[in-house]
């Protein structure tokens, strides 16, 4: 038995306690993975400043619970625009996922499935919306889209994530061309579409099939090379989203919103719903925190337009603070990665349900009979 599989059974037979809390999983993923994928994962833009600042406007605020509500009943569900998750969040689109364990986005789904915390299926798969959907069955998923600079394939990704039974488009306007990562830079330029990982979404996808001169399965290499050619898009602009409006039924949300103005423009221009985020700090070294950009974006919008943040969630105090400031939901990124390096798909399953405990611990010990009951006022800053 290999070494992955062997710590995944020591893992699940309780050889092995689990890890606990952010710093003890990403050690354990650190441990289970390459360099490369390590450094890919855990790494952000440039020096990570973003990175460091989206932990650090966490702490800024505190918790003030109120004493004796009376809540003995809670409930930690929530909806947005028609997706219900048993907790206050959803898990972050997060490609290339077979670098960080062999079953790859099959794994994290076996998770969202057994849990029902809905998925958003990232364009940058290792493997393909049909196959990941096969395996979500009937719990809800999202798609995550890169809008790349050939509207053909766009279409066509959007068009397969609908049929495939997709309930959302999120659409990421932060990363029309990649971040400057100092880890990945380090490690000779690491990108690992050039190595054929993260093109799952592409091989199987007719259109971009079309594109090529040798197929995939005949040269790997080439088919990187050619999604990486098409992946930039700098071009696109507020004027385009109409476009991809007309092209589905589904509610389109604009993920790595970091303004008030730009949160109003995707209103203006149809956008069901934003996702302030800040990509996890990976994409500007020195941008601001997603946390620091929430208020401003929700007063900008008002208080019923649809907004979910993401970019250092790691507990359940930070879930409780993001809807505190205005958040319908959150997004968890690395601490579900890191459950799928560390101990695949019972790995992720792991994080979510130790997340969603502390989460009603929390919840109860706040005063609150849902975390959604969360307001400005139950927090003081430091
Ligand atoms: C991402 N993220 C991301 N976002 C997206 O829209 N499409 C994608 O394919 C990916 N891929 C991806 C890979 C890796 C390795 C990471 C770490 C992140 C960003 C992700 O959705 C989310 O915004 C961040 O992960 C949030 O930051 P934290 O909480 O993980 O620090």
């Amino acid at each position: 038995m290999d070494e992955r599989a062997e710590r995944e059974r020591r893992y699940e037979r309780g050889d092995d306690a689990w890890p606990l809390g952010s710093a003890e999983w990403e050690a354990a993923a650190r441990d289970a993975l390459t360099r490369e994928a390590f450094d890919y994962l855990a790494g952000g833009a440039g020096e990570e400043s973003t990175m460091e600042a989206n932990r650090a406007a966490f702490e800024r605020w505190r918790l003030a619970p109120r004493m004796l509500t009376g809540n003995a009943e809670r409930d930690l569900s929530v909806e947005v625009l028609g997706t219900r998750s048993p907790v206050p969040f959803l898990l972050a689109p997060i490609g290339v996922q077979g670098i960080m364990h062999p079953d790859g986005e099959l794994a994290t789904a076996d998770a969202a499935a057994a849990t029902r915390v809905p998925m958003v299926v990232s364009s940058a798969a290792s493997r393909s919306t049909e196959e990941t959907a096969a395996r979500l069955g009937e719990a809800p998923w999202w798609f995550q889209l890169y809008w790349v600079n050939d509207r053909e394939v766009a279409a066509s990704f959007v068009s397969r994530a609908e049929a495939a039974g997709a309930r959302a488009i999120v659409l990421t306007v932060d990363t029309l061309t990649i971040g400057f990562r100092d880890r990945d830079q380090r490690n000779s330029a690491y990108l690992p579409f050039l190595e054929g990982e993260g093109i799952g979404q592409f091989v199987s996808d007719p259109v971009f099939r079309s594109r090529l001169s040798v197929p995939p399965e005949e040269d790997m290499a080439a088919a990187g090379m050619a999604m990486v050619a098409m992946f930039p898009h700098l071009a696109l602009s507020w004027d385009d989203l109409g476009w991809l409006r007309e092209r589905t039924g589904l509610p389109v949300l604009l993920k790595g919103i970091l303004r008030g103005d730009d949160a109003v423009r995707a209103r203006d221009a149809g956008a069901a719903g934003v996702v302030v985020s800040n990509h996890g700090g990976r994409q500007v070294d020195g941008e601001i925190a997603a946390l620091d950009a929430l208020p401003e974006v929700r007063d900008a919008l008002g208080d019923a337009f649809p907004v979910l943040v993401d970019s250092g969630v790691r507990r359940a105090s930070d879930i409780l603070k993001a809807l505190a400031l205005g958040a319908n939901a959150v997004l968890l990124g690395r601490p579900y990665a890191w459950g799928l390096a560390a101990g695949g798909s019972a790995g992720v399953r792991r994080v979510i349900e130790t997340l969603r405990g502390e989460l009603d611990v929390v919840t109860a010990l706040c005063g609150l009979r849902r975390p959604t009951e969360a307001d400005r006022d139950l927090l003081r800053p430091v």
